[in-house]
């Protein structure tokens, strides 16, 4: 875990994870997994990691908006282009030639992602061999955990935006553009096999030669990391390749791989080998010495011996002590006397380590052994430490004629080797530390990436929303304009109207006459001020009225027919003189002039009644 203040709701919402989904993210690194999943909280818009888990249960479909946010997918074909540069122009073409010629290559994307990873892959490997060789000898294996991720791998199908990685030369070389996407060529996709792996829970994929594992493994906490790699190892060949991402490194202590180029990320995997055998061989190319001066090569030897800089003493096989040279002498104060007496009566034979024992093992296997690290306590207190060789020494024919032992004194570098390995294991720590720190900025960074692509995916969207909203816009603009103009006709054709009604009204006004236009059903249309005069009724009183039911001085039952004959065209004109009432009560006699009302079309429209007093008016008699 790689935050020590643990919040108990927040594991339990990662358990629920695991177990409702199968999805175990225990592994992963704490701050990185917080922060997404608050993204996810602060979306939805929850408060807290127990409220969140209750949301997930009543709504399933979160799973995939969660998922997708933990699970960061941001990819690109050949990102960091000179890692890839440096596996294309070095890493295949050695693991090509470790090869025969009928061997096929095996490849492995770990987290592939939406699949860019796989076909850079692919497009290295088809540049390599040519495209008949790739199609026979090459098989690239790509997984990730994240299904919708794989399924959009599958397809092999990119927007412009996302071949923007891509030399120029190879999307032209390796994609069919198709409905405006970039599509992968599908003799060559043939060789690329998508599939689930969980890097945590399942198995690896064997005999790989070339393995990519980029910006996955930072995610998870060391622990976790030593435990992928365990399984990576297993996976690659001998000598196999494993390609991490530009911020990612062995974090443990690991001998299983070995650093091709560190900077680029770039590691072998190591197969344990056998030092035994190495050693062996070694000694066997070693030729024996048959010089013409042998007699000085004695004398030389004898003097190289004494002066050697470890302490040696040679014991035949009788067990007596045969040579001591001058540092041996010195180491175990020995004298002349000693030389020539048996091992076992000498104090060095079993102070500092017991040597006959170790003698008679060297005898029986005819090998050296070394013991290491022996610890010799100095009568002033101080510790010395020993390295202590024993090795069989046999003449030309293979005949054993006793051991040699020498005695290194390692206190100095054993004092280094422990100031080393201390300061190795800060600087290992310092080193951590940075890694960490520059893991977490890369996850920083990839999580930046992934919310500018969302900002870019809404930014679109907006774009479009605007873009709609503009054309809306437009399309209002000319429908205002056509208004505009229908309502600048109607206003100049309500001026003429107006205009017509002013010089209509101004003869209306001006008649002598009384005048009622009536419509084909008798309702009143005009009635002008003479009628109102007369009659004492407003046009606003009378108006839609019909004629025949006015409560008037006028005896109008006694029109009804005039005016039928009029609407109906079956007379001209009709004049009726009639006893009539005026509104100030006067009697009177009223000529009533009727003619028929006709349109433009002589079509008959209704009547026009004229009216006027004909006699004196006279007071109505009481
Ligand atoms: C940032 S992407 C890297 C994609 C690609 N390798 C690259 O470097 O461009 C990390 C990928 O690791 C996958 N991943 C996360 N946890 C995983 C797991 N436990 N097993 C397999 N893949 C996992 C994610 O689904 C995601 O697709």
């Amino acid at each position: 875990m790689d935050q020590l203040d643990i919040d108990p709701t927040f594991e339990s919402l990662i358990q629920y994870l695991k177990h409702s989904r199968g999805i175990d993210f225990t592994g992963y690194k704490r701050s990185s997994l917080m922060r997404r999943v608050n993204k996810r909280i602060q979306t939805v818009g929850i408060e807290s990691y127990i409220e969140y888990q209750d949301y997930l249960e009543v709504h399933p479909e979160e799973f995939v908006h969660l998922f997708n946010t933990l699970l960061i997918n941001v990819t690109g074909f050949f990102r960091d282009r000179s890692a890839w540069d440096y596996i294309a122009s070095e890493s295949v073409p050695k693991i090509i030639a470790d090869k025969d010629g009928y061997e096929n290559f095996r490849l492995w994307s770990a987290g592939c992602a939406s699949g860019e990873e796989a076909y850079t892959l692919a497009i290295i490997m088809a540049e390599a061999l040519g495209f008949e060789q790739f199609r026979e000898r090459v098989k690239i294996f790509a997984t990730d955990i994240d299904e919708e991720a794989l399924n959009q791998a599958r397809l092999g199908a990119y927007c412009s935006k996302e071949v923007t990685g891509l030399p120029e030369e190879y999307l032209k070389k390796y994609f069919d553009l198709i409905d405006n996407r970039y599509v992968f060529r599908k003799d060559l996709r043939r060789s690329i096999i998508f599939g689930r792996n969980n890097l945590v829970q399942d198995a690896p994929i064997s005999r790989i030669d070339l393995l990519t594992c980029r910006n996955a493994l930072m995610y998870f906490n060391a622990e976790t990391q030593a435990k992928i790699l365990t399984r990576f190892h297993f996976a690659l060949n001998s000598g196999g390749i494993l390609f991490l991402g530009k911020a990612e490194t062995l974090l443990t202590h690991n001998h299983s791989f070995a650093p091709v180029d560190l900077k680029r990320r770039i590691f072998t995997q190591v197969q344990k080998g056998n030092l035994r055998d190495r050693l062996l061989l070694l000694a066997q190319a070693e030729t024996p010495d048959t010089s013409n001066f042998r007699s000085n090569q004695v004398r030389m030897r004898e003097a190289a011996f004494d002066a050697g800089i470890s302490a040696q003493v040679v014991v035949d096989t009788n067990g007596t002590v045969v040579l001591a040279n001058e540092r041996a002498r010195k180491l175990f104060d020995l004298k002349a006397k000693d030389i020539g007496r048996p091992l076992q009566d000498l104090e060095f034979s079993y102070r500092p380590v017991e040597l006959r024992s170790r003698i008679a093992q060297v005898y029986s296997e005819r090998r050296s052994i070394i013991l290491k690290d022996i610890e010799w306590l100095q009568p002033n207190g101080a510790m010395h430490y020993l390295e202590v060789e024993i090795t069989p020494l046999l003449n030309g024919t293979g005949v054993l004629l006793g051991t040699s032992i020498s005695f290194s004194d390692i206190s100095r570098t054993k004092q280094l080797q422990e100031a080393l390995q201390q300061a190795n294991q800060e600087l290992e720590m310092a080193y951590e530390e940075l890694q960490s720190t520059n893991e977490e900025l890369e996850t920083t960074n990839e999580e930046l990436q992934s919310t500018v692509e969302e900002l870019e995916t809404t930014n679109e969207e907006l774009q479009s929303t605007n873009e709609e909203l503009e054309t809306m816009n437009e399309e209002l603009q000319s429908t205002n304009e056509e208004l505009q103009t229908i309502n600048d006709e109607l206003r100049h054709r309500s001026d003429e109207l107006n205009q017509v009604n002013g010089f209509l009204e101004s003869i209306l006004t001006s008649l002598r006459s009384a005048v009622v236009v009536l419509n084909r059903d008798l309702l009143i249309q005009i009635w002008n001020d003479k009628a109102e005069d007369l009659w004492g009724l407003r046009f606003n009183e009378v108006q839609g009225e019909h004629f025949l039911n006015l409560d008037i001085g006028l005896p109008v039952g006694q029109l009804r027919q005039p005016i039928r004959d009029c609407v109906n065209g079956e007379a001209q004109l009709s004049e009726i003189i009639l006893d009539a009432t005026n509104r100030r009560g006067r009697m009177m006699q009223c000529k009533v002039i009727c003619t028929p009302l006709l349109n433009g079309q002589k079509q008959l429209e209704g009547a026009i009644l004229l009216m006027e007093a004909i006699v004196q008016e006279e007071p109505v008699q009481q």
